[in-house]
């Protein structure tokens, strides 16, 4: 079986987030954020679960840790609660909080590990929600004074910062379509949170510099749009929708500017300097990357005029999504040829699969499907480094089986499984083959 060859120095990683893990939803001083709210709402998460006790990292960070460095990682992404560090959203910190935060650092620094810190990753606190979340100017004040308080706690010992996860997922799903939190259906009215979420990146990427942060990048969900067919109205509709999805965020911050089509919509929204403060010059554009979506022209009258059809002749995850590895590599090669002399050296910053596999009688977890799509993704970036696209590294969604948003825990990405009853943790064949690839990198002549 073929082994992906990665240039030294490249990060191999892993990657988290708060809710998602951590648990200990009510405790030490953490108000609610916007998905303990929305995922207390019946059927709105499908098996009915939430993220109150999640994983439960909060309480075994210790063992997490242990984990990350039994399986070699070099970099290790987790996201920062904003409920937890100011839980009126803005004002007093909690020292509880920031006192988690400083025992993360702090252990994967110990284990060798380079911390990736993201500020937020989709849990606005609910008090923000409630004057109007990421609609309202406001919120984004309040995120620079947050990214300004965690910046001058942890900008000496975090050696990468996000500040916004997917600003796309969070404005067109939380405000546009209402499948996540805050479960707003606004249609393209999202575009003011998609606005204010970029804005939000470029005052945090000035206050964690500003702070002394050395390194801060992004990290944006990016899906190639295939069309469902070569018929006008279906490729009209994947051209916007992947000005919706990949360019609106993209462009902004790579070029200072929005899509042309884009524009108009936004105008009234968009004042004098905003788009000069979110084209922050970065220092790696972080790219989630699950899959391609293939895209049609919706039907005379729809909300909107494109919807999504099945990728056929493909194999499909536990969510739904086609295993496509060249698509990363397309992707790669043809942003890096469009945006060249603006584009900062790429980090994939959460790549990954699900699928439902259970311990055997033996207890392994003998899942060789998400080897084979790890594989295959790491292969893609191989070949787009040898087209000479510079990626520096890839971190795995996901260390561990979590809260997956509306999903619930049906749809397990972690290269550890985690009991739900008992919360106790096996790795997986996956994460002994991820170790055996670190290893033998590290081993390679250079
Ligand atoms: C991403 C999200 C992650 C994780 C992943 C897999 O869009 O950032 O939090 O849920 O999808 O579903």
């Amino acid at each position: 079986m073929s082994v992906p060859q990665l240039p030294e120095g490249f990060v191999f990683g892993t990657s988290t987030s708060a809710y998602q893990v951590e648990g200990a939803a009510s405790e030490d001083g953490r108000s609610p954020s916007i998905w303990d709210t929305f995922a207390a709402r019946p059927g709105v998460v499908v098996d009915g679960s939430d993220g109150s006790v999640a994983t439960d990292h909060y309480h075994r960070l210790d063992e997490d840790i242990a984990l990350l460095r039994r399986l070699g990682v070099r970099g290790h992404r987790f996201s920062i609660s904003w409920s937890r560090v100011l839980p009126d959203g803005r004002g007093t910190p909690n020292e509880a909080g920031l006192d988690f935060y400083d025992r993360m650092i702090d252990g994967l620094l110990e284990a060798g590990i380079e911390p990736m810190a993201t500020l937020y990753h989709f849990d606005l606190p609910q008090y923000l929600e409630d004057d109007g979340g990421w609609l309202n100017p406001a919120t984004v004040d309040a995120f620079a004074e947050y990214a300004a308080v965690v910046g001058r706690r942890f900008a000496d010992r975090v050696a990468h910062w996000v500040p916004i996860s997917e600003p796309a997922v969070a404005a067109m799903m939380g405000y546009g379509t209402g499948e996540h939190a805050p479960g707003r259906t606004l249609i393209f009215d999202s575009l003011w949170a998609a606005h204010h979420l970029l804005l939000a990146h470029g005052r945090a990427a000035i206050e964690l510099r500003s702070a002394g942060a050395t390194s801060v990048g992004c990290a944006n969900n990016h899906a190639p749009m295939w069309p469902a067919s070569d018929d006008e109205a279906d490729l009209g509709a994947t051209k916007l929708f992947d000005t919706l999805w990949n360019g609106l965020f993209l462009e902004p911050m790579l070029l200072g500017r929005y899509p042309a089509d884009l524009a108009p919509l936004l105008e009234d929204i968009v004042r004098p300097g905003d788009l000069a403060t979110i084209r922050q010059p970065l220092d790696f554009y972080g790219v989630n990357y699950y899959s391609p979506i293939r895209v049609a022209a919706a039907e005379e009258g729809a909300e909107t005029p494109f919807r999504f059809v099945p990728l056929l002749g493909h194999e499909q995850t536990a969510s739904g999504w086609s295993v496509v590895p060249h698509a990363l590599r397309e992707w790669l090669i043809l942003t890096r040829a469009r945006f060249r002399a603006g584009l900062p050296p790429f980090v994939i910053t959460e790549s990954g699969a699900s699928f439902e596999e259970r311990p055997g009688p033996d207890g392994v977890v003998d899942d060789s499907a998400r080897i084979d799509y790890l594989r295959s993704h790491l292969e893609a970036v191989s070949a787009a480094i040898a087209r000479g696209v510079d990626v520096r590294g890839y971190y795995v969604w996901s260390l561990l089986d979590s809260f997956e948003w509306a999903h619930g825990y049906t749809t397990p990405y972690g290269l550890v499984h985690v009991d739900r009853s008992t919360l106790e943790r096996t790795p997986k064949r996956s994460f002994e083959w991820y170790q055996g690839l670190i290893a033998a990198q590290a081993a390679a002549p250079s």
